[in-house]
């Protein structure tokens, strides 16, 4: 496959096979559709029911079948593998015969190493390891993708140009993968906790449910906004907002009593360990060191 071939303007020409189109398959796919990465003729994906399959197809006016991965991957240029990591095997397997060298393939599933994938299809080619988060339905995902060594640099901004349509994309060692899949992987969980209870204490000193709710995810919204932006440390942001002797600094003594800022190092840190020890299980369980 010559490189020119891989430039982001013919991208839209190749064709994507998205298998297993649940909520992180199904959110790219819109991304693709809405980013113009790629036209909706350039587009299979596949699911496990019948049901699902129909509605996506009416929803982003593509091909979607229930089951075919086979068929699916033959047709593609580009294949998503976007089925749970236990799923993943059997998928692999499924379709290991109609891979080719020329191909491009893009695993999304936790916790899996490439080397897993190479030992299952039984052949080198370009593979990507990519662990995007859930808000990539809202085009506002965090991906990070680590790749094989025979993949190209002109393979890597194609899969650069897939993540960007759903948000920021940064590439770092496979080994790094557990790190991120602790950070961006989960975190959207952990703002969750910290949304609910902002909310919680809103309500708790009287203001509405709603008003609370607008408010405290508008807060969290607008303070990552302006991390983004500004480029500022956010230690500086924070300085920003403290008046000497006023509010937010008796609300900030609280915080650092009960170890807001050590609590999620340690979240994080022992997230980290334990997709580690998912990652030497698995590797355990398939017969090869990890
Ligand atoms: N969710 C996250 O926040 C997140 C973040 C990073 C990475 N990931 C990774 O992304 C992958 C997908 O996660 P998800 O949350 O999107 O899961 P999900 O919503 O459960 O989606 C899985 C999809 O796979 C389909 N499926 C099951 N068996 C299949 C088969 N044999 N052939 C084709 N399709 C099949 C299911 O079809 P039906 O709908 O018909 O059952 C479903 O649509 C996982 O590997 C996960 O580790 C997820």
């Amino acid at each position: 496959m010559i490189a020119q071939r891989y430039n982001g303007r013919m991208l839209t020409s190749r064709r994507i096979a998205v298998l297993g189109a649940g909520n992180i398959g199904a959110a790219l796919i819109g991304g693709i559709l809405k980013g113009g990465v790629a036209e909706p003729g350039n587009l299979i994906a596949t699911v496990r029911t019948a049901e699902r399959a129909e509605e996506l197809a009416a929803r982003y006016s593509i091909t979607v079948t229930a089951g075919s991965n086979r068929e699916a991957a033959q047709a593609s240029d580009l294949v998503i593998l976007a089925v749970k990591p236990s799923t993943l095997p059997r998928v692999l397997e499924e379709i290991r015969e109609a891979l080719r060298e020329d191909q491009i393939l893009i695993s999304l599933a936790a916790a899996v190493p490439i080397a897993l994938i190479e030992k299952v299809i039984e052949r080198r080619m370009p593979v990507f390891r990519a662990m995007p988060n859930i808000p990539v339905v809202v085009e506002e995902g965090a991906t990070a993708v680590a790749s094989n060594g025979v993949c190209t640099a002109a393979q890597r901004q194609i899969v650069e140009n897939i993540f960007r349509a759903v948000g920021v994309v940064a590439f770092v060692e496979e080994d790094m993968m557990h790190a991120v899949t602790a950070l961006s992987g989960s975190g959207p969980a952990y703002i969750y906790m910290v949304i609910e209870a902002l909310i919680a204490g809103g309500v708790k000193m009287g203001l509405s449910r709603e008003i609370s709710t607008r408010l405290a995810e508008q807060t969290v919204l607008g303070a990552a906004k302006l991390v983004r932006e500004t480029m500022l440390h956010p230690a500086i942001l924070k300085d920003q907002v403290i008046t000497p002797g006023g509010v937010t600094i008796s609300a900030i003594h609280e915080l650092e009593k009960h170890g807001l800022r050590s609590m999620l190092i340690s979240a994080i840190e022992t997230a980290t360990h334990h997709s580690q020890a998912l990652t030497r299980s698995l590797m355990g369980k398939f017969g090869k060191e990890g």
